[in-house]
Formats: structure tokens, C-alpha cells, sequence
């Protein structure tokens, strides 16, 4: 296994995504916790991550000294490189000014991380964010890339394997850094990278069996991928200690409150309580616009009725969530910048400070496409477990302007059109969501020999990797016209259709 040093870096998470793509089982631990850690894990290699302090300040953290002496191979990446360098008779310096995007390094040398990708003399392209840098070496190292503006941009001293990098290959914007960590996880460390989902699985249902014991776990599902593949896991881990309650606000898309209900009850046999609450959000929606409102009304209504009938339940002391990593970053802070409220996530947050429940939340670390991999491991339908990701607070946030039936209706029905007709194109899979968006606009147009005066019904599509940055999804022409056509002729109430070309950032996926 590999020990990931939390530094405090915003990405932390992703290094231990790129272990685990290298086949490696990680653990992440914070750097005050880290010696514990290390001492419970004997882990075959140390990642040190990167992170906002400067270790020339006084009392910025440190690699812990056992580990140092451990004789166990490091990787430092940024902060965790400069630590390294400062804790081993290194050179670091505040940089005057930082480094900070795109950058190319200079192979100078070759260096086991390289292995099969990079050679003495080529150029390649990494992902920089820094302030402070190296600027002299600790003994037993040697410089094997670098830059104008990071001289020091790889470093490695082979006898007690150590290397380091001021850039972040975690990130994808580091094209080969995924290969670079498996290279350190697989020839420096000698491990074999045979870890699979089904050890993940396995594992999680150990924590949860330990966390809980006897006790009872209540777990609300949104409907969406992400809590029914944690209350599917919980299940298997503690069976009938678990019940589901699922509240359904009516703002689904079309079908799919019923595939979840006979999805839980029908096939995998969970205790399943099932709120209809359409007419009480709808209720409450009426003349409300403000994105903000809308999103705020359901995200507290939803926690009351889920409340209420944890109460009714009783007795359970533990509220399970299906909170990924992704929605933990984004509820801190939005891509990176000051932490500024871009949207509230109704599905994170409020809830456990409430209910005073201890948290169960078993893909917290996991990633979008790793929860799609455990639902299959865990035998959820491939149809499931492969839909678009969905927003808690459902098509509220895809009628801009006020919300009522009538509006729902007509966009489910337009909704499940584009949706037929791009699996029909065979692109479900290619797309990370595509979606109707029906504006609160009217525009005359002709149908028959007649004048309509109708709404405009807006499509999106998008590719992603995580949901934080997004880019436009090229269809043919022939397609978006067919969808217009269709949608025009069989749903009513909409007599014009457009397509949104608008990326992330500056647009944000949903439209509020
Ligand atoms: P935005 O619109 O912020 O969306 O670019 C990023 C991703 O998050 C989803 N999303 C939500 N998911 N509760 C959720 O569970 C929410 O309140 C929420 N708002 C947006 C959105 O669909 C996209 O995948």
C-alpha cells in the first residue's frame, strides 16, 4: 500500500485516485496524523502531497521524522518536495513571484519515474503551482528535469529512493502524471498493482461493519447513482440494520422515481420508505424564481420530511450519505478560488449538524466513474449505475423562473426525447450529462397554417471528468435537427429549440 501525506493541497484526493488507477491500495492521512498511520499501514512507499503553507514559516508541518528514518521510498510533489529538500539539508527559498498553469519541462536525465514515457532531451508539458521553490539541493540528490521557472522541477536521489517534483502530476493537466505516480507506486516501490474494486468493497464493508456494530444506519436516497450504490453497500454490510427512506420531490426525470423504488423493494429486498411529496414542493415553489431560493426551499424541506421520518423510524443513531469527493471540494471552496457559495448542494451539509447522527459516508474519496465501478461491482444495473449524474434539487434548477406542474411535465417529456434519441446515436456513454433546460420565454412561431406562441426549450450536453470543469459536446447538425423536430412536433408547449455552446468555466453546468 501507499501513505498519502496531507499537506493541505486542494487535490490531495487526486493522488490517491492516480494510486489506485496504478492498482495500489492508498490511504490519505492528515501530515499531524501521518506517523500513526504509517505505523498501523507499513506501507511500501510515502507520497507527500502539496500544499497552501511555506515551509520557511515557523510551525509549518513537516514529514515526520520516523518516516524519514524509516528508509521507506518517497515522492514529494510541490509543498512535499520543498519539505523534503528543507528537512534534508535542502535549499528553500519564498519565490518572488509564483508559478502557476501550463509549463514545459526539460528531460535531463533518465530516472525510474520516467520509465517508458520520457527520455533525456525531450520537452513535456506539466501542470505548475507554486510560490516557493528549491534552491539548493540536499545531499544524495540530482537534478533529472527542469525549467527556466523551476530549475528543480524533478529531483531524485536513487540510493534511498526519494524523488520529488515542484509540478503536479495528479492532476490531468499533467498529461503523463498518472503514469508518473504508477511508475513510483510500480518500480520504485515494488508493488504489484493487482488492487481492484472488489478489495474496495470488501474493505468498506469492514469499516462499516466496525463503525456501526449493532447499531442503526438510516440512509436517504436521492434517487440518483450515489446513495444507491452507499445504501447498496451498507446493506451488504449490515443488512436489516439499514432503512432507506427515498423523498421524492416529483422534480425527476421521467421514470426514474419508480425504477429506484423497484430497484430497492423488487430486486435487492432493502427496507424502503417512500415519501411522495410532489404536491408539498410544488406548493412551495409557487412564485419562487430566484435560483438560490429555489434551491434553498428544497434542500430544508427535503431535511424536514426526511426528519420526520427518521423520527417516525426511530432509533437509528447513524445517517448514511452518498457525498463523493467532488461535492466535498465543491462545497469548501469552487475550483480552486476563495471560498465563495456559487450554488448551494442541497445534498451535503445541514442535515448531520440538524439530526445530531453520526455520518456514514463510504465513497467519500471515490470519484464519479469509481462509484459507476463499484454499483457494477456490486450487481446494480448497468443502465443504473451508467445515468448522467442528476442535481438534488432536480428540474427546479432546469425551469429557470417560476416552477409549476405544468412546466415539469412539458420538460420531462422533452427531456426523455433527447435522451432517447442520443442513446439511440449510441452517445449516452460519450456525453457526462446532457439535459432540457425549458426557459420561461415565449416566441411565436407557425405550425400548420396556425401562429403558436410557446416556450423555448434549451439543450445542453457536456463532457467532464469530475463536474468541476466541463466542455461542450459536439453533436452533428443532423442530430440537434432531428431533436428539434421531434420535440417541437410531440411535446406541447414548446415551439423552438436551441442548443447551448457554453463551457465550464464561465457557464456552470446547470442553468442556476
Ligand atoms: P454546476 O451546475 O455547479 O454542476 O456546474 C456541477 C455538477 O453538480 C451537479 N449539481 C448538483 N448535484 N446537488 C447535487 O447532488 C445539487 O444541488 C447540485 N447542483 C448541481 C450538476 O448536475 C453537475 O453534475
Amino acid at each position: 500500500s501507499i501513505l498519502i501525506v496531507d499537506f493541505g493541497s486542494q487535490v490531495t484526493q487526486l493522488i490517491a485516485r492516480r494510486v489506485r488507477e496504478a492498482g495500489v491500495y492508498s490511504e490519505i492521512a492528515p501530515f499531524n496524523a501521518a506517523e500513526e498511520a504509517f505505523e498501523r499501514m507499513r506501507p511500501g512507499g510515502v507520497i507527500l502531497s502539496g500544499g497552501p503553507a511555506s515551509v520557511v514559516d515557523e510551525g509549518s508541518p513537516r514529514i515526520p521524522q520516523p518516516i524519514l528514518d524509516s528508509g521507506v521510498p518517497l515522492l514529494g510533489i510541490c509543498y512535499g518536495q520543498q519539505s523534503m529538500q528543507a528537512q534534508l539539508g535542502g535549499g528553500v527559498d519564498r519565490g518572488d513571484s509564483g508559478e502557476f498553469g501550463h509549463a514545459f519541462i526539460d528531460i535531463l536525465d533518465s530516472c525510474v519515474l520516467f520509465d517508458g514515457l520520457w527520455a533525456e532531451g525531450e520537452s513535456h508539458q506539466v501542470w505548475m503551482s507554486h510560490g516557493d521553490k528549491v534552491t539548493e539541493l540536499a545531499p544524495g540528490f540530482r537534478i533529472v528535469a527542469s525549467s527556466p521557472g523551476a530549475p528543480y522541477a524533478v529531483i531524485a536521489d536513487d540510493d534511498r529512493r526519494y524523488y520529488a517534483m515542484q509540478f503536479h502530476p495528479e492532476v490531468v493537466h499533467t498529461p503523463d502524471g498518472a503514469r508518473l505516480i504508477a511508475n513510483f507506486a510500480r518500480h520504485v516501490c515494488g508493488l504489484s498493482g493487482d488492487w481492484t474494486m472488489a478489495e474496495f468493497r470488501a474493505t468498506k464493508i469492514a469499516e462499516i461493519r466496525a463503525q456501526v456494530g449493532k447499531g442503526r444506519v438510516i440512509c436517504g436516497l436521492s434517487g440518483g447513482v450515489d446513495s444507491a450504490v452507499a445504501a447498496v453497500l451498507i446493506h451488504e454490510a449490515i443488512g436489516d440494520q439499514l432503512t432507506c427512506v427515498f423523498v421524492d420531490h416529483g422534480l425527476m426525470r421521467a421514470g426514474e422515481a419508480d425504477q429506484v423504488v423497484s430497484l430497492f423493494r423488487g430486486h435487492y429486498n432493502i427496507p424502503l420508505v417512500h415519501v411522495n411529496a410532489e404536491t408539498l414542493f410544488l406548493n412551495g415553489l409557487a412564485g419562487v424564481s430566484d435560483p438560490e431560493a429555489k434551491r434553498k426551499f428544497i434542500g430544508k424541506t427535503f431535511i424536514d420530511i426526511f426528519e420526520d421520518e427518521a423520527k417516525k423510524i426511530g432509533g437509528a443513531e447513524f445517517l448514511a450519505q452518498g457525498t463523493l469527493y467532488p461535492d466535498v471540494i465543491e462545497s469548501v471552496s469552487f475550483t480552486g478560488g476563495p471560498s465563495v457559495t456559487i450554488k448551494s448542494h442541497h445534498n451535503v451539509g445541514g442535515l448531520p449538524e440538524r439530526m445530531n447522527m453520526k455520518l456514514v459516508e463510504p465513497l467519500r474519496e471515490l470519484f464519479k466513474d469509481e462509484v459507476r465501478e463499484l454499483g457494477r461491482e456490486l450487481g446494480l444495473p448497468d443502465v443504473f449505475v451508467g445515468r448522467h449524474p442528476f442535481p438534488g434539487p432536480g428540474l427546479a434548477i432546469r425551469i429557470p423562473g417560476e416552477v409549476t406542474k405544468e412546466r415539469c411535465d412539458i420538460l420531462r417529456k422533452a427531456d426523455a426525447i433527447y435522451l432517447e434519441e442520443i442513446r439511440n446515436a449510441g452517445l449516452y456513454d460519450a456525453i457526462w450529462q446532457a439535459f432540457a433546460v425549458l426557459l420561461p420565454v415565449r416566441t411565436v412561431g407557425v405550425m400548420g397554417d396556425g401562429r403558436t406562441y410557446d416556450y423555448v426549450l434549451a439543450l445542453r450536453a457536456v463532457t467532464s471528468t469530475d463536474g468541476m470543469t466541463a466542455a461542450v459536446f459536439h453533436f452533428s447538425s443532423e442530430f440537434l435537427a432531428r431533436v428539434a423536430t421531434r420535440i417541437v412536433n410531440e411535446v406541447r408547449g414548446v415551439n423552438r429549440v436551441v442548443y447551448d455552446y457554453t463551457s465550464k468555466p464561465p457557464g456552470t453546468i446547470e442553468w442556476e
